[in-house]
């Protein structure tokens, strides 16, 4: 956006951050949400109404008519010398609850309805937008269409079964069968529907139409995680690509998220250096360290070796076949490797039952993100395309096969190897503004026992 020049006539609208002055003068710092930089308004005390320049404290909203001139003093290019001063909304200096600096991350969710007025969250808020615009950008500009996948499903698409139900039952009065269950026949899908807990099983068909496409969208886990990387309503980006196998998978996402990094130290300077600043001294060096190394891929395997002799005490045991715990990975990552790394080839038992399974018979074609100060930031696979194994997966698992019957139907008709992975919008936020709880990336976060707002 082009700047007014100066010393033209200029209107600004805002918020009051703060207010001082002297018995002839006012500075007013306004700030209009637009950018972490305020702008100072100058009111000549003689000029204006004692009585409406008492109303204008912390968390006022005012609009100014004013002259735009060079700055006299220090900390800011240019200012507005008001001429006029209209006062929208008081607010009350007693009870507005953001008025000292340094509220702990804590009490600002309890008001996160104001939280966004702070220069910590307009950070945070702003770089959530321009990096979904950057994802959008990078997946048009590679030829990938954005498939909207539905909210409300019949499948569990990661077969772990943490879904949250969608019924318009009474919930006091539930229709039962003659077996004692739920009648979902009477319910208004006329079956048990759930909220999406990826739209990774719908990508895979449009992949298998249109070659590439991408969702982007909300996601819904009923997982009881009371951690600081987990929401129950996050978004999630899932590519899906035809004709990619499992290290085409990991060359899209390591470049992915290397186009996202950059994009934001390109485009979000201002506010990258207050978070730099204020929250996190070491996040411009780790952003600028990821997009220039490479990250390192190795098998789960050689992981669980790693882990194994490096004789730490774990929280959590581990040995090959047990999953491995934000610990681990944590391990790996910042003390053991000092890069990203994309773990690949996990055993099938701790994946989920569509990935490619390997001639081991024993592991499946996953693959990690493993990233600094966050552990797993995305997930994907190659996907089994072969009807016959497939289905011996979802029986094995004791799956509904008839939840995933045109799932399989797209094995039947036209299969072909394809792969993609899921990347949690959330966690990559947490990595790029340096925030260290996940509920302090998303304007309204939904987690255990909390859906205020
Ligand atoms: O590893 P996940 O469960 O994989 C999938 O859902 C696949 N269907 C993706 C795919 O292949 N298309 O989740 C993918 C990513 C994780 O790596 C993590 O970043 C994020 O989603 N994620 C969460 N983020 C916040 N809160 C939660 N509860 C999350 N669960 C997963
Ligand atoms: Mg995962």
């Amino acid at each position: 956006m082009q700047s007014p020049r100066i010393d033209t006539e200029i209107m600004v609208k805002g918020w009051v951050r703060t207010k001082r002055g002297n018995k002839n003068i006012a500075f007013i710092a306004l700030n209009d949400g637009s950018t972490i930089n305020n702008i100072q308004i100058v009111a000549d005390l003689s000029l204006f109404d004692e009585a409406l320049l008492k109303d204008i404290t912390t968390g006022a909203c005012i609009a100014v008519k004013g002259t735009l001139v060079k700055s006299q003093g220090q900390g800011q290019n240019v200012e507005v010398v008001a001429s006029s001063i209209e006062l929208y909304g008081k607010s009350d200096a007693e009870t507005f609850p953001l008025q000292k600096k340094g509220h702990s991350m804590e009490f600002l969710r309890e008001i996160a309805y104001l939280r966004p007025r702070t220069n910590t969250f307009g950070a945070v808020l702003r770089m959530r937008h321009a990096l979904a615009y950057a994802i959008h950008k990078y997946f048009n500009d590679k030829g990938f269409f954005y498939l909207h996948t539905p909210i409300i499903t019949g499948s569990d698409a990661e077969g772990a079964g943490e879904m949250f139900h969608v019924t318009t039952f009474n919930l006091s009065n539930v229709p039962m069968d003659k077996s004692g269950a739920p009648d979902f026949s009477q319910d208004f899908f006329g079956k048990p529907t759930n909220l999406t807990v990826s739209g990774q099983m719908e990508g895979e068909l449009g992949a298998l139409a249109l070659g590439d496409i991408y969702t982007f969208g909300p996601t819904f886990r009923a997982e009881n995680s009371n951690t600081p990387r987990h929401l129950a309503e996050f978004w999630m980006i899932e590519p899906e690509m035809a004709f990619y196998d499992l290290s085409d998978n990991m060359d899209l996402a390591e470049d992915f998220i290397k186009y996202l990094i950059r994009y934001a130290l390109e485009n979000c300077m201002d506010d990258l250096e207050f978070l730099n600043n204020m929250i996190d001294k070491g996040l411009l060096d780790r952003l600028r360290f990821v997009v220039d190394n490479e990250f390192v891929r190795t098998t789960y395997t050689d992981a669980i070796k790693i882990l194994v002799e490096s004789g730490k005490k774990w929280e959590y045991p581990i040995g090959w076949g047990r999953d491995l715990q934000a610990e681990h990975e944590r391990y790996l990552v910042e003390e053991h490797f000092r890069k990203p790394v994309i773990l690949v080839d996990y055993p099938k038992e701790i994946k989920a039952f569509y990935m490619k399974l390997n001639d081991d018979g024993k592991t499946v074609r996953a693959m990690d993100v493993l990233f600094p100060g966050i552990g797993e930031i995305i997930g994907g696979s190659q996907r089994e395309e072969n009807y016959e194994k497939l289905l011996a997966r979802i029986r094995e698992l004791k799956l509904s096969e008839n939840d995933y019957w045109w799932y399989l139907e797209t094995r039947k008709f036209g299969t072909a190897p394809h792969s993609g992975f899921g990347l949690g919008f959330e966690r990559l936020l947490l990595f790029m503004t340096g925030m260290s709880n996940i509920r302090d990336v998303i304007p309204f976060p939904r987690t255990p026992k909390n859906a205020e707002f």
